[in-house]
């Protein structure tokens, strides 16, 4: 083969794989994420914040015992947890251990979504990691 055309080759064959690889590596494609948006704007984005910037002085209990509802952009640690690990919190609630109170601060949503927007309002929040979190999390989910 002639220098130029393997070199050519070389160049392309990236840029085919980048084109069919999804992007941003969320897992989800564009109408995924549009409804995992959509979901998160409705059922979360009040105690998770409008950019999942999370409730002020979320590292810091409140008046009533309760850890706060935390970020879920890449100032917290929601892309530390593998995708089963997000279905279930989501799914189940959650409550922090040392809170003072019994309830489920973070809601269960398993019976007011249906699985499959459960999974497109996690897709949703991986757009909202860097791509070194995004590769983290991509890893603990296998
Ligand atoms: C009523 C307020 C509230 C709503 C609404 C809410 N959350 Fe939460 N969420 C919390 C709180 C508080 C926590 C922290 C619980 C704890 O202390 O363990 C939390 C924790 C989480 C966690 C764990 C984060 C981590 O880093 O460990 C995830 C994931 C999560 N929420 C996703 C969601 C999603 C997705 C929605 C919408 C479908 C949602 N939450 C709606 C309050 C809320």
């Amino acid at each position: 083969m002639n220098k130029l055309l393997s070199g050519l080759i070389l160049l392309v064959i990236p840029m085919l794989a980048g084109a069919s690889a999804r992007p941003d590596n969320t897992g989800g494609d564009a109408q995924d994420i549009a409804n995992g948006r959509q979901v998160y704007e409705q059922y979360c984005a009040a105690c998770h914040g409008a950019q999942g910037e999370g409730a002020a002085n979320w590292k810091k209990r409140d008046n009533k015992g309760e850890m706060p509802a935390p970020p879920h952009n890449e100032t917290g640690h929601t892309w530390r947890h593998s995708d089963d690990r997000l279905f279930g919190i989501i799914a189940n609630g959650q409550r922090h251990p040392f809170n003072k109170t019994d309830r489920l601060t973070m809601p269960a949503f398993g019976t007011r979504l249906t699985d499959q927007e459960i999974r497109a309002v996690i897709n949703y929040l991986k757009t909202l990691w860097t791509d070194e979190q995004r590769k983290f999390q991509a890893t603990e989910s296998q």
